[in-house]
């Protein structure tokens, strides 16, 4: 299973304005970039809070993808639960993995936030990072990954100057076996 994990940020790693959750300060470039991606995935994973921002919960698209989303509290999500589209789930990142391997999946996106980044950067489940890097720097908001001792080493593959502004796309490979925790830090 390849997992493909697709971050925008400030310069200075912040992917909130601030408390504010959303995509109100990324470019036209960068959504386009994540439709683009999207559409060429048929997997989606996220954590709750992240899907809570990213979808009127009024009216749930119709999807043509499975988006697993993760959450300690199935219960409060029963009502969006659609299995094959929407499906939400407190298995740990390996079991989340083997089901879907064993359902046919080969490749799928990690889209966020911060938590589900880290988890799975710490279980070693990334294969590909791509990061659109926003000419802006925010004094508050939440970093890519979580404030844990732990280190991931990266092979740069593609830069890309996306519009006049500034923005740059960034594909980078993970060095799976590099992936160093500091100390005993939590993994599930
Ligand atoms: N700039 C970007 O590219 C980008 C991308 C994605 C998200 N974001 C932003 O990031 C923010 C959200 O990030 P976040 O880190 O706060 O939240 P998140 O990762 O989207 O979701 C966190 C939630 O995931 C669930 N979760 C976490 N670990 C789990 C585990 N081990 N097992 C089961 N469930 C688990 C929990 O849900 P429950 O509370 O339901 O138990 C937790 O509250 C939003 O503001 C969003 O707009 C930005």
């Amino acid at each position: 299973m390849e997992i493909t994990m697709v971050v925008a940020t400030t310069l200075n790693g912040k992917i909130t304005q601030g408390d504010k959750g959303g995509s109100s300060w990324t470019s036209k470039e960068d959504s386009e970039f994540l439709d683009k991606i999207e559409k060429q995935n048929n997997l989606i994973i996220m954590g709750s809070k992240t899907f809570e921002i990213s979808y009127n919960l009024q009216h749930l698209p119709v999807s043509d993808k499975l988006h697993i989303i993760m959450t300690h509290n199935k219960s409060k999500y029963a009502n969006y639960q659609k299995n094959g589209y929407f499906e939400f789930t407190d298995q740990n990142p390996k079991e989340i993995i083997d089901n879907l391997v064993m359902r046919g999946y080969k490749k799928g996106l990690l889209l966020g936030g911060s938590s589900i980044y880290t988890l799975f950067l710490l279980n070693n489940l990334v294969d590909i990072i791509y990061v659109t890097i926003e000419p802006k720097m925010f004094g508050l908001g939440k970093s890519v990954i979580e404030t844990l001792p732990f280190e991931v080493n990266l092979k740069l593959c593609e830069v890309k100057q996306v519009n006049t502004q500034g923005t740059i796309l960034l594909k980078y490979k993970v060095n799976k076996g590099t992936i160093v925790q500091k100390q005993e830090t939590p993994l599930e």
